[in-house]
């Protein structure tokens, strides 16, 4: 999306001054003409223990930072902070910063910020120099609220509708996914043509280091069990789940994120061969690996709970940072005392802290490490809307259009007398936004930020002389007494994130079924679909005239309405298969038993009508 707004938001956490490091003097690591390397040698070899893997622990930014200050200061990392040079913002300056940014336009920011469509839908445009763009204007929106990081693209390859984080997975099909890493430039910046694949490249003022998510395999769980074991083939692994970490490496992708998943019964987050083995040592990824939130405490379970041990084996696996939104204090003694007793060497904890000090040199935030106020204007901007209207026209499929191929009933005309709008999605931002907006599992209603709904979209874009009728929830007898001369019923799931939006029904949710019902049985009628994933609609496609999967638009829901009523065509082809039941599941496009409703790929067009 827009992945940034829909995903967590993460600061890389500075705290490597010290007295020696504020020394007045000509200090190597701070001469920005030196090559990185160098600079990160040098100060490598200034740093103390604690100051390395105080370096290692990302702290989530909701947390006290005055607890948090305390807590950072009694471990004497910022011992020597009366030091620190005024010409640069010292890390408690940095978190004064942030947290001031939060108090004075915080949420409010955020909450106007330009929600694009999710991951589902941008597959379905198959147009990768657009997701780009997308990429460009999410960098700069995160970067306007002073946060040099992003937690995107997650680049899973989800196998299984029924898992709940499906939506932010842009195809079943990994060459889509792999195309689609062009967000990552759109992040970054464009790596130079002599480049060495698997180095971190982040190049701007309104660029951020991005993160490929979640390595590997978690697109491919049992059931579509959020978190669980993903069993595979070393052929599936490597030709299905892994294809587009290569292209991000090629791209320069800043960070990759450990999967909570498990592969063949390995956690991620404790997974040698993959981590250190095969994204490091054979695809030679040079930037570091960040955990999961919380992600190395699902290692142990109780009642063999052992935090000593998660830290242990995450570390040994390659886990390089580490979101710890609560445990930061346990991590950093438990870690110390670690190298202290030679259970890791000091040489694990060096190449940790070299590969992200790359990433910090690379970004420049030693010599820019304020947010630039001159990108608020970005903030949801007007480009930006444009942009996500053009992403959301693009993503939408007909897959129905008229009960006979001679009689299309799209695109709608723009004078038609009267016309219906029904359904719990028409006029709900937070529907048509989904999960991982504002709030990590989204909100249903119209007060979750500044927006269009589909409704308001239907309203600007027909003829002055239309009436358009909103009704949530008519019944069949009503809309046979007005003389409507069609309907739009725009019905879906509610906003879900994570394990929440877990599903092994995958039903249209209530009240749907009856919306559609009561309303297609008595006036031709568009059924638009608002979700995260193929639903089982196979019953409700005989009733229906036409039949939109819009996924889950963002805030710009005008993009619906210039499709529907010819402004625009319809040109989006599936990016996953439509299913006729859940019991086929899990099946893709090349399965043996492949029996789909709508194939992969399945996508009927329009022309512009004007
Ligand atoms: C997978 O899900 C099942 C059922 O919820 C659970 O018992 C099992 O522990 C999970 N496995 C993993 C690896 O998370
Ligand atoms: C916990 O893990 C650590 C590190 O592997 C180990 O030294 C310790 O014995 C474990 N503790 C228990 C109670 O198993
Ligand atoms: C980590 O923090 C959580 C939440 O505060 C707490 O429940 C848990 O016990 C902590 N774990 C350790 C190992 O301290
Ligand atoms: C926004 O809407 C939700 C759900 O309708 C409601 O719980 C919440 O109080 C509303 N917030 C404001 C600020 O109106
Ligand atoms: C389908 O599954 C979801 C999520 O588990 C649940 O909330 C819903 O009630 C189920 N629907 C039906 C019709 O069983």
């Amino acid at each position: 999306m827009a992945e940034a707004w829909n995903t967590l938001l993460g600061i890389l956490f500075l705290c490597c001054w010290s007295s020696t490091m504020g020394a007045k003097n000509y200090v190597l690591y701070k001469d920005a003409t030196k090559p990185v390397e160098v600079r990160v040698k040098d100060l490598l070899g200034r740093m103390t223990l604690e100051e390395k893997i105080g370096q290692m622990v990302q702290i989530e930014r909701a947390n006290d930072w005055n607890e948090l200050e305390e807590c950072v200061l009694s471990g004497s990392l910022f011992s020597g902070g009366g030091s620190v040079p005024a010409d640069r913002a010292s890390p408690k300056q940095w978190i004064d910063m942030v947290n001031e940014f939060q108090k004075v336009h915080g949420h409010n920011n955020v909450y106007k910020a330009t929600i694009f469509p999710h991951n589902v839908g941008l597959g379905v445009t198959r147009d990768p120099a657009l997701v780009k763009k997308i990429g460009a204007a999410t960098a700069a929106e995160v970067r306007a609220t002073g946060i040099p990081y992003a937690f995107a693209p997650c680049i899973a390859v989800c196998r299984d509708p029924r898992w709940g984080r499906c939506y932010e997975s842009y195809s079943e099909d990994h060459k889509i996914v792999q195309t689609m890493t062009e967000i990552i430039p759109g992040l970054q910046g464009d790596v130079p043509s002599k480049f060495k694949s698997g180095t971190p490249f982040v190049s701007g003022k309104d660029k951020v280091a991005a993160c490929a998510k979640h390595y590997v395999g978690d697109g491919g769980t049992i059931k579509g069990i959020n978190e669980n074991n993903t069993i595979v083939t070393d052929n599936e692994l490597y030709n299905i789940h892994m294809p587009a970490y290569l292209n991000s490496l090629d791209k320069g992708v800043a960070t990759v994120m450990v999967s909570y998943s498990s592969i063949n019964g390995v956690k991620m987050h404790g997974n040698r061969k993959l981590v250190t083995g095969f994204l490091k040592r054979k695809l030679k990824f040079r930037s570091f690996v960040i955990s999961d939130w919380e992600g190395i405490d699902r290692i142990t379970y109780p009642p063999h709970k052992n935090y000593s041990y998660s830290i242990l084996k995450s570390v040994k696996a390659g886990v390089d940072m580490f979101m710890l939104p609560y445990n930061y204090t346990e991590f950093i003694n438990g870690l110390t005392d670690l190298v202290n007793k030679n259970a890791i060497p000091m040489n694990r904890i060096n190449y940790a802290v070299k590969r992200i000090l790359r990433v910090k040199f690379a970004m420049g935030l030693f010599e820019n490490p304020l947010a630039d106020y001159s990108l608020i204007d970005k903030l949801g901007s007007q480009e930006h809307r444009e942009l996500a209207r053009e992403a959301v026209r693009k993503s939408l499929v007909l897959l129905k259009n008229g009960k006979s191929a001679k009689r299309p009933v799209l695109p709608l005309p723009k004078k038609a007398g009267k016309i219906l709008v029904a359904g719990s999605h028409a006029d709900n931002l937070g529907n048509q936004c989904g999960g991982w907006t504002i709030k990590w599992q989204g909100q249903e209603g119209n007060n979750l930020t500044i927006g269009t709904t589909i409704l308001q979209g239907i309203q600007a874009a027909v003829d002055p002389s239309t009436k358009v009728v909103f009704n949530e929830n008519p019944d069949t007898k009503y809309v046979k007494s007005q003389d409507f001369s069609h309907a739009i019923v725009v019905v879906g799931e509610p906003p879900y994130a994570e394990t929440a939006g877990d599903n092994q029904n995958l039903t249209l949710p209530h009240p749907g079924p009856k919306t559609i019902k009561n309303v297609c049985g008595a006036v031709e009628c568009v059924v638009v679909i608002v979700s995260g994933r193929p639903l089982v609609i196979g019953p409700y496609v005989p009733e229906v005239d036409a039949l939109v999967a819009a996924w889950l638009p963002g805030s710009e829901g005008q993009g619906v309405a210039d499709v529907l009523f010819g402004d625009y065509g319809f040109t989006g082809k599936l990016a996953r298969t439509w299913f006729k039941r859940v019991d086929q599941l899990p099946m893709n496009v090349g399965d043996k038993h492949y029996d789909p409703l709508f194939p992969f790929g399945f996508g009927l067009e329009t022309k512009p009508s004007n």
